[in-house]
């Protein structure tokens, strides 16, 4: 843990007392996003301390060319980054002619952070003696709407609590910004349009190269004690890229001057280049009828609807409670799945690190959530996003020299192209085509919708199985076919050999692609006929296929009784993590990259990922021997790391480790346990969260078509419950020490398994086991 200055509380993060140095943690940490936008929790008020200022919207990225050290053939031209947006929610504020800024006020006192999770907003407040002798209460809320998903709300409010003031408010938008991380240090906005009308102005501007057009908007009321003032916008200032107004209040003591500014942006992506003022002037109509109070009411109602079904409590442990709303909440935050041209950036809005909007993370961590927590739709925009996306691979496996429709997804992309540019990761890290095959099978394990596999996932499984065949080599040595030169999960070691988890995982891809061919072909034979015509697909490629996936290579140590992680693990010098001095880690920004990649450190879960995917390939006690061989190994340098060994740790009924493993998870970002949290949130591994609460201690898994569960319960918890949506019927499922209760909302009746015991779960009845 490296940080500890967030309230527990159930249902939102607060912070209190001021502390420039926290100011860039905390914004990554208020956070708002709805789906459609998102924005670090930047201060409205000019700063002049440290500070990462974000805004993005989903879906706008910038291609900024690679820059590498030494080109290699097959990088791709760019880097996608998440693109630093056009700024809606500056109001620099005057009193008495004096900025307020924190960084610069004579005192501040009572600085309160709220980010109310419950009901999706945001709040902040604080009072302030300038340097003019002027004291003043602050209180400003924000949201962005999650009903009109194109606009975000400020009520900003100051207070006179000593003499009189002028107060002006200089609500701006502004689209001259950059991004911190940009490679060459360019702009990748082009400004367009500036206009204003009455007390509304909107910045048109289009990304560079991309040619994204945004309508960045804002529009502003002024009150003083409630009252909404007539006046117009003063002292109006525009550039080219930015336009700035002035709204002057007089207030006495106690008396409260207020601005509403309602702002964010329209975009192409979703209206007529030429509708975009239009399409923005109608949010902003539509908002100055419902008002700040009704807007607000609506969040809470739909979060309320969010919460019902997304859900987990924990009963006697707030801070686990606080960890996995947290968590639930910024999932919901950044993907609602309305959209299935979007995804699932591992920094969601909180962040420019990583660029690109896609990893294997989604496929991997994040599917289970959506697929459980939300109509399966949801869960197939996501496979579809990636049935969308299959030319693409196939071609970027053409740049790398595979041949006959073999599709490779790139490791990070915003439209299908690769997008990452390292070469151990790019070329090497290929075990994420594994993933994207295992979330098809996992999608039909779970909701039983098989038609997504003869109409779409079935030409994504040829592609992916031809990758490999092709990326298999066969050893006259071994007799056996290996895969050389890869990067693992395990991105602390690059190019090695016969990287157990790749190996298996590209094993099972062609296996599992020949069994569903073979399904198709009996049951839908006319997609069948489809897809082999369009693949160009015959017995005698399956028959190749087949060769390599029944001889593939594993690496075994008899001497440990282990799979290895790759053919030389055993080469290096195997000292636990328990004995590296503590002023050591995290070791990726303590040691060299090469002192890493010689050390026996691992990153993530590995060979114990396969083990995850894998389950019921194992017996308990290979999982046990595993656990025991590379956990203590293993440095949880990444987000994605905890949630895998917390499951594994739960199934293996180490309690007191899985609870450890799910704090880590849970408050990863809360306590910064990775020494990062102010370059924005790991959103991606908070859908581990999830899973190590229902996967791990619910030990919640699909087996032919039916509901398992292994309930276990942390000492520390008295209770916990959370809600799944399976094949359409809401299973509620309550554990307590020494019960485990279901409630099904549905018409039909469900049977499902408490360790290994057949329990028939009828409609609307409680059942206790
Ligand atoms: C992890 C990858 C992951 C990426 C994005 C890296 O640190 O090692 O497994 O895909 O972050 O979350």
């Amino acid at each position: 843990m490296n940080q500890d200055y967030i309230k527990p509380d159930n249902w939102s993060i607060i912070e209190e007392g001021f502390d420039a140095e926290r100011v860039k943690s905390s914004e990554s940490l208020f956070s708002i996003g709805n789906g459609a936008m998102g924005q670090r929790a930047n201060f409205e008020e000019s700063y002049s301390g440290a500070t990462f200022q974000g805004s993005y919207i989903a879906g706008i990225y910038y291609p900024d060319k690679t820059k590498v050290g030494w080109w290699k053939n097959g990088y791709p031209e760019y880097f996608a980054k998440v693109l630093n947006a056009p700024s809606w929610i500056g109001i620099n504020v005057t009193i008495n002619g004096e900025a307020l800024d924190l960084n610069a006020c004579k005192e501040v006192k009572n600085f309160r952070r709220e980010l109310n999770m419950k009901e999706g907003w945001y709040n902040r407040s604080f009072e302030a003696v300038l340097q003019n002798g002027t004291a003043v209460a602050v209180n400003v809320t924000r949201f962005l709407s999650l009903t009109e998903d194109e606009l975000g709300v400020i009520k900003y409010e100051v207070k006179l609590v000593n003499g009189s003031a002028t107060i002006t408010y200089s609500p701006y938008i502004d689209a001259g910004v950059t991004n911190e991380d940009a490679n060459w240090e360019e702009k990748f906005w082009e400004p367009l349009d500036v206009q204003h009308e009455g007390d509304s102005a909107f910045v048109t501007a289009r990304t560079f190269k991309t040619h994204f057009t945004v309508a960045t908007y804002m529009h502003n009321s002024l009150f003083v004690n409630e009252k909404k003032q007539d006046v117009t916008p003063q002292n109006i200032e525009i550039g080219n890229d930015k336009i700035q107004f002035c709204y002057t209040a007089e207030a006495a003591q106690g008396e409260t001057a207020a601005l509403v500014k309602f702002g964010g942006y329209t975009v192409s992506l979703n209206h007529k280049e030429s509708e975009l003022i239009d399409a923005a002037k109608n949010v902003i109509a539509s908002a100055q009828i419902k008002r700040y109070s009704t807007l607000l009411e609506e969040q809470k109602e739909v979060w309320a609807k969010i919460w019902e079904m997304a859900d987990i409590t924990i009963d006697g442990d707030v801070k686990a409670q606080q960890g996995i709303r947290f968590n639930i909440f910024q999932l919901n935050q950044t993907y609602l799945g309305k959209d299935p041209r979007l995804n699932i950036g591992p920094k969601g809005f909180t962040g420019e690190k990583y660029g690109g909007s896609t990893y294997w993370d989604t496929e991997a961590y994040c599917i289970p959530f959506y697929m459980a927590t939300k109509d399966q739709q949801v869960a197939r925009n996501l496979l579809t996003y990636r049935y969308n996306h299959l030319e693409k691979a196939i071609e970027n496996a053409a740049k790398l020299g595979f041949t006959n429709g073999a599709a490779l997804y790139p490791m990070v992309t915003m439209n299908g192209e690769e997008c990452h540019n390292e070469w151990e990761i790019t070329f090497e890290e290929i075990h994420r085509n594994g993933a994207i095959a295992f979330a098809i099978y996992n999608y039909y394990r779970f909701t039983g919708d098989y038609s997504y596999i003869p109409e779409k996932g079935l030409e994504v499984l040829i592609g992916i199985a031809r990758f490999w065949q092709q990326r298999a080599t066969f050893s006259s040595h071994k007799k056996r076919y290996v895969i050389l030169g890869v990067t693992g999960p395990n991105e602390y070691e690059n190019n090695v050999n016969n990287n157990f988890y790749t190996n298996y995982i590209a094993k099972w891809c062609i296996d599992y692609a020949i069994e569903q061919i073979a399904k198709v072909k009996s049951d839908y034979n006319e997609d069948y006929s489809r897809i082999m015509a369009k693949a160009n697909l015959n017995d005698d490629e399956i028959k190749q296929w087949k060769k390599v996936a029944d001889n593939m290579y594993f690496p075994y140590s008899e001497e440990h009784g282990v799979y290895l992680q790759q053919d030389n693990f055993l080469d290096k010098e195997l000292i636990p993590v328990s004995e590296l001095d503590r002023s050591q880690r995290p070791i990726n920004q303590k040691w060299s990259w090469d002192r890493i990649l010689r050390s026996c450190y691992i990153k993530q879960a590995d060979v114990l990922q396969g083990f995850y995917f894998f389950e019921d390939h194992f017996s308990k006690e290979q999982l046990a021997k595993h656990f025991d061989f590379y956990e203590p190994l293993t440095v949880h340098e990444s987000s994605l790391s905890p949630c895998v060994h917390s499951i594994q740790a739960a199934g293996l009924g180490r309690m007191e480790q899985a609870y450890t493993f799910y704090l880590r998870t849970s408050r990863l970002d809360l306590d910064d346990y990775n020494k990062e949290v102010e370059e924005g949130l790991h959103i991606t591994s908070m859908a581990g969260t999830w899973m190590s609460i229902v996967e791990g201690f619910g030990g919640m898994r699909v087996k032919n078509d039916t509901l398992h569960f292994e309930p276990r319960i942390p000492e520390q918890w008295q209770g916990y419950s959370f809600k799944i949506n399976f094949r359409n019927q809401i299973l509620k499922v309550s554990i307590q020490q020494g019960e485990t209760k279901f409630n099904l909302e549905g018409d039909k009746e469900l049977t499902v398994f408490v360790n290994g015991k057949e329990v028939k779960v009828q409609p609307n009845a409680l059942v206790t086991v």
